[in-house]
């Protein structure tokens, strides 16, 4: 049976050897992604892509919920089944994304402030109703120099997550927090690692005083990396060692579990990551994946807007899954890159 109340929810969320698919690009960024397979983002294509990776077979071995867009979780597969109910189907909880994107933050050049709170308790409501049972919020937080971001940035971000999760909660929906630093700039991993401290140090307070239940709360964030155009960037081992040092530093143990974004790796080098971290252990809670771009890239270039080409793209989003619900346990290998799926 379906889990109801928040914290078995969440614990399902994060079961052993699975993860998320976040399948939830609003419409510029699914247009982004079809420009790179030169397909027009028509509300048909993008029905029949998200039908394709939704019906990929045994998906749910390794993927126990999808997060989905407004439009998703009103759509349906191509045999008329609800998009919602086909994944509830399978044993894979539906969730949404409720937040309205990252804009300027007034007066604060060069920081984001991600916008969505007004008229969320009834769109909460809704959701629920259309058969989501979690939900997701993601604020943008950008690094650029020693100034940004500031103080002021940080909190206006964490509050406004705060607030996300308590309605969410109130709703009987699971809040996934998702703060994420950019990879964007040429800063060091030091500087990542000080500013995602912060930035999560900052949040967990926000969702005490919010009065937010942990063990009904899952954390997206990013890991501790080197951003994108600097120079030595770190490897794989430092990169797990940080991100580990940086989440005890600063994430309760009530957590049920850390799931992370991809932020612009390589479906490789994210897989990679998290596999490390597993290696080490020595964590109260479970480390698992959130991947969009990291378990889509392979399916979407491999089923390039064609029919003929949808079983293509399921065996690569069953393979790219499967490596990372290995790596779930520290069992991933590169050599498994290229097994058959
Ligand atoms: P990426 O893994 O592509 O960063 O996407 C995850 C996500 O849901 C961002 O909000």
């Amino acid at each position: 049976m379906a889990a109801t109340d928040l914290a078995s929810i969440a614990k399902d969320l994060v079961a052993e050897n699975k993860g998320i698919l976040a399948a939830d690009e609003s419409f510029p960024t699914i247009e982004k992604r079809f420009k790179s397979i030169s397909i027009e983002s028509t509300e048909e294509n993008r029905r029949a892509y998200r039908d394709m990776l939704f019906t990929t077979p045994r998906l749910e071995e390794f993927i126990s919920g999808v997060i989905l867009f407004d439009e998703t979780i009103r759509q349906s597969s191509s045999d008329g089944t609800n998009f919602a109910e086909l994944l509830q189907g399978r044993g894979i909880t539906p969730g949404i994304k409720v937040d309205a994107g990252a804009k300027d933050l007034a007066l604060f050049p060069g920081e984001k402030v991600t916008e969505g709170l007004d008229g969320l308790r009834g769109r909460l409501k809704e959701y629920h109703g259309l058969g989501a049972r979690f939900t997701k919020w993601r604020a943008v937080i950008n690094i650029d120099g020693d100034q940004i971001p500031t103080n002021f940035g940080i909190t206006a971000n964490t509050h406004a997550l705060a607030r996300y999760a308590a309605l969410s909660q109130e709703a009987g929906l699971v809040p996934i927090v998702e703060p994420e630093v950019m990879m964007d700039g040429p800063h060091s991993i030091q500087r990542c690692y000080d500013v995602t401290e912060q930035t999560l140090t900052s949040l967990f307070e926000q969702l005490q005083l919010h009065r937010v239940s942990l063990e009904g709360t899952l954390l997206k964030t990013n890991m501790v990396l080197s951003g994108k155009d600097a120079n030595d960037r770190a490897g794989v081992e430092e990169v797990a060692r940080m991100t580990i040092d940086c989440l005890k530093a600063t994430v309760p143990a009530g957590i049920p579990g850390v799931v992370f974004l991809s932020g612009g790796q390589s479906d490789e080098e994210s897989t990679a990551h998290l596999n490390a971290m597993n290696q080490i252990g020595g964590f109260p809670w479970e480390l698992s994946f959130s991947y969009g771009r990291a378990l889509q890239a392979p399916a979407i270039a491999a089923w390039k807007g064609e029919e003929s080409n949808v079983e293509a793209g399921q065996r690569a989003l069953y393979h790219r899954a499967k490596l990372n619900g290995a790596a779930r346990s520290g069992g991933y290998t590169p050599e498994m890159e290229t097994e058959a799926a």
